[in-house]
């Protein structure tokens, strides 16, 4: 149903790639708090190294003639032995485990946020502009212009819509037809369709010969302002909501409407030439 962007893919990639680094983090973590189970912790050794620089220095032989000489011993001063306090091992340990529950679910947390927003940022259709929002497509003149230069069709890739002009003489009909955001265009010459053919969703090209819509794949046939004239499809193609602001077409690709039932006619259009596809005309 949605093509998927460069941008949503690279967006997945990263969260794919933040949950990878998140569990080789508490893997590691993991790894390294089972290593240090058999050995001095830091506190201990820090411990250690200020007891030992605390200590007394050795007093040498030397030392002890040269006083002998200058007619003094130094006497060696007995200082009693720092008791060693044990580390709360339970204590640390909280600690530690502690501070690596908090990071594993902290990295999680953010892995699957970032993973999250990927899909949301994928799936939620964009405000305007592109497909899935209000694609302006010009003043009702140039688009007019555009399909007079493409032979009866006009093709806007952004809106993936064709448009073609609807005779006014076919209001009244189209009016106990359409919905209004359909009539919006109509109302001012215009037929906007989607490309997307209602059978099974292959790109419609227009016939120019036949001056109609032939779908390559099965053979569904469409009038010019889209109404099904053969084929598998099970009714005529699929359209856009329109809005016309101070003369600008606006095509709302966010509103898909189903196109008309089998045997709606508005316009009474018949083929004006040879049909593209099929020598009878794809009729089934
Ligand atoms: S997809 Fe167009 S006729 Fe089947």
């Amino acid at each position: 149903m949605y093509a998927i962007s460069s941008g949503a893919i690279v967006g997945i990639g990263i969260a794919a790639a933040v949950v990878l680094a998140a569990l080789v983090v508490v893997v590691t973590a993991r790894r390294s708090d089972v290593r240090g189970a058999g050995a001095l912790s830091r506190e201990t050794k820090s411990r250690d190294k200020a007891t030992t620089s605390t200590a007394a220095a050795p007093i040498t032989g030397r030392e002890v003639e040269r006083a002998a000489r200058g007619g003094s011993v130094a006497t060696i001063v007995e200082t009693a032995p720092v008791v060693w306090t044990a580390p709360d091992a339970e204590q640390i340990g909280v600690t530690r485990r502690h501070f690596l529950n908090v990071s594993a679910i902290t990295l999680m947390t953010a892995s699957i946020g970032g993973f999250g927003a990927a899909c949301i940022a994928f799936l939620w259709p964009s405000g305007s502009g592109g497909f899935g929002g209000k694609v302006p497509i010009g003043k009702v003149e140039d688009v007019i212009a555009v399909i007079k230069q493409g032979n009866g069709f006009g093709y806007f890739p952004n809106a993936r819509a064709w448009v073609t002009q609807y005779p006014s003489s076919a209001l009244p009909k189209a009016r106990k037809v359409y919905a209004q955001p359909v009539l919006n265009g109509m109302e001012s010459g215009l037929a906007v369709l989607w490309q997307k053919c209602p059978h099974l969703g292959c790109r419609v090209p227009s016939c120019p010969s036949s001056q109609w819509f032939e779908c390559p794949c099965h053979g569904s046939q469409y009038n010019r302002v889209g109404e099904k004239k053969g084929g598998p499809a099970p009714r005529g193609m699929d359209r856009f909501g329109v809005e016309v602001n101070n003369g600008t077409v606006v095509v709302n690709t966010g509103l898909q409407l189903n196109g008309p039932s089998i045997g709606t006619n508005t316009t009474g259009q018949e083929a004006e030439g040879p049909h593209c596809i099929g020598a009878e005309g794809g009729k089934h």
